[in-house]
């Protein structure tokens, strides 16, 4: 019979933001189909009992800390991965932060400056880091996490909307650079979905309450939803899949 291989044995998946959401839904799934995984996130206290949880369901787990808004962590992070696992196969650029919920003509530098710093500088040092290895190594896989909100910017969430827009021409121009040393390099965007992230818009009854006007299928995502397709953009079921992204926004960016 023939069987589409979703399956990761024994590659090595490093996560970025693994601690909760959508980056610890991703650990958990990659961790059941076979992968050796590194969840990274700024506080062990958050990453320790994520890992403890998915040891304890028979997954291989190395928690290590990591603040993405400093390139010489980044580059830390990825020694420390190699000391453990040897290589790294898949790269999940999902970290980020949004601290500046306004209008951009209002918006101080920081905000920008942190912004931009882990969102798209943060993103860009880890695939070049996880790039080099992947290129020693015959070839990879770098899944970016971009947003809907990178394709049209909603209501005073500018500057996180430049810099997930930014991550898709990341995402497009790597895939060019990278797809001839065997290196695949692709985004998924999603829509709202129930973490700390988004816990203001969906605590918020009148943000949420627009927000749904907006989606066809009228709810928000849990986390899970988003690793599905993580796992068949990692997996050799997407082996011709390279530069794209995929929408999971319940049709509201249709
Ligand atoms: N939730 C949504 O509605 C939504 C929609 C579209 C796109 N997204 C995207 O999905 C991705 C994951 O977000 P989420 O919703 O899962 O959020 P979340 O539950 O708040 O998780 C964010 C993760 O990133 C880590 N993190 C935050 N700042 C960091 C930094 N400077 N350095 C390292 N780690 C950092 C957090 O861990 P620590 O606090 O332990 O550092 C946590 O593990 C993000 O790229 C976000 O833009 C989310």
């Amino acid at each position: 019979m023939t069987q589409i291989d979703f399956r990761l044995d024994g590659r090595v998946a490093l996560i970025t933001g693994g601690s909760r959401g959508i980056g610890e839904a991703i650990a958990r799934v990659y961790a059941s189909a076979g992968a050796k995984v590194v969840i990274a996130s700024r506080y062990m206290e958050n990453l320790k009992p994520v890992a403890e949880s998915i040891a304890g369901e028979g997954g291989e787990i190395t928690p290590i800390v990591c603040h993405m808004g400093y390139t010489e962590q980044i580059r830390e992070l990825t020694v420390k991965t190699l000391e453990k696992y040897g290589t790294i196969d898949i790269l999940v650029n999902n970290a980020a932060t949004n601290p500046f919920f306004g209008n951009m003509v209002d918006a101080e530098e920081k905000a920008w400056d942190k912004t931009v710093d882990v969102n798209l500088k943060g993103y860009f040092i880890m695939a070049q880091e996880a790039s080099k290895v992947m290129m020693k190594n015959g070839g990879g896989n770098i899944i970016n996490i971009s947003s809907i909100a990178g394709m049209s910017p909603p209501p005073m969430q500018g500057i996180y909307a430049i810099t997930k827009a930014g991550v898709i021409s990341m995402t497009k121009g790597f895939a060019k650079e990278l797809g001839p040393h065997n290196i695949r390099v692709n985004a998924i965007a999603p829509g709202l979905t129930d973490t700390k992230f988004a816990s203001v818009l969906i605590q918020t009854k009148e943000i949420l309450e627009v927000a749904l006007q907006g989606i066809p299928l009228n709810r928000y995502a849990a986390p899970m939803e988003m690793a599905g397709a993580a796992l068949f953009l990692a997996s050799d079921a997407s082996a011709f899949v390279n530069g794209a992204v995929l929408t999971i926004d319940g049709g509201a960016a249709a």
